[in-house]
């Protein structure tokens, strides 16, 4: 997708050969437009696709799933990462081990809002190492619903999530996919990931 990555090249900080900052848009300041035209993107890749959910996990997968559950005319469920007063008794929980922060959280949804026959549309701002998409994955399997595929906004090329996920027949859409980040510079990779 061509306006992320010209707002990538323009607003993101490469902070290391590991890591992209995008906080002017995505991850703390959120830019409408972009982020709009992101979840529409999303919503047409699965447009014959049959969602009935999406699901995603707080906090900066959630205004991208907005705009693509307006669009295909579904609701968002989001998964917690932390135990609220008012989700008790019937969840689905995971755990999700981030290799970044070194630390391992339950996350959960309510059975109220994911059931069989569910057809689930997995989508997430980032695609690093894989384990947030692998826990949202357990979690739809628990319900008893069905993955339609994973719909993510930056995927890392260069780090393991997206081989982990496409190798088990998941279909995963990346707006953009990131070769590389060395040298403070950040570099796409063009077509389609084998
Ligand atoms: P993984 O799920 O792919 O294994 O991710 P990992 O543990 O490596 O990452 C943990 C958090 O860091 C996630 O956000 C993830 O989206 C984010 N992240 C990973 N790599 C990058 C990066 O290069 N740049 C930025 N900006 N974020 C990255 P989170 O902690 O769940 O936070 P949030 O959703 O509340 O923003
Ligand atoms: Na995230
Ligand atoms: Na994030």
């Amino acid at each position: 997708m061509k306006l992320l990555k010209d707002k990538i090249v323009e607003e993101g900080k490469v902070l290391s050969k590991d890591v992209l900052k995008v906080d002017a848009f995505l991850n703390h300041q959120i830019d409408p437009v972009i982020i709009k035209a992101i979840g529409e993107e999303i919503a047409d890749r699965f447009a014959e696709a049959g969602i009935t959910k999406i699901l995603t996990i707080e906090s900066s997968g959630i205004a991208p799933s907005m705009f693509a559950g307006l669009e295909l005319g579904v609701s968002v469920v989001f998964a917690r990462k932390s135990k609220s007063v008012t989700l008790s008794g019937n969840l689905l929980t995971s755990k999700v081990h981030s290799f970044t922060k070194n630390v391992t959280s339950d996350i959960s949804v309510s059975k109220d809002f994911l059931q069989e026959g569910d057809v689930v549309l997995i989508i997430d701002d980032f695609l690093a190492n894989g384990q947030a998409v692998l826990g949202l994955l357990e979690i739809i399997d628990q319900a008893g619903a069905t993955t339609a595929g994973v719909g993510i906004v930056i995927e890392k090329g260069f780090q393991p999530g997206g081989k982990l996920i496409r190798e088990k027949g998941i279909r995963v859409e990346s707006l953009a996919i990131i070769k590389s980040l060395e040298n403070g510079t950040v570099e796409f990779l063009e077509g389609t990931p084998t």
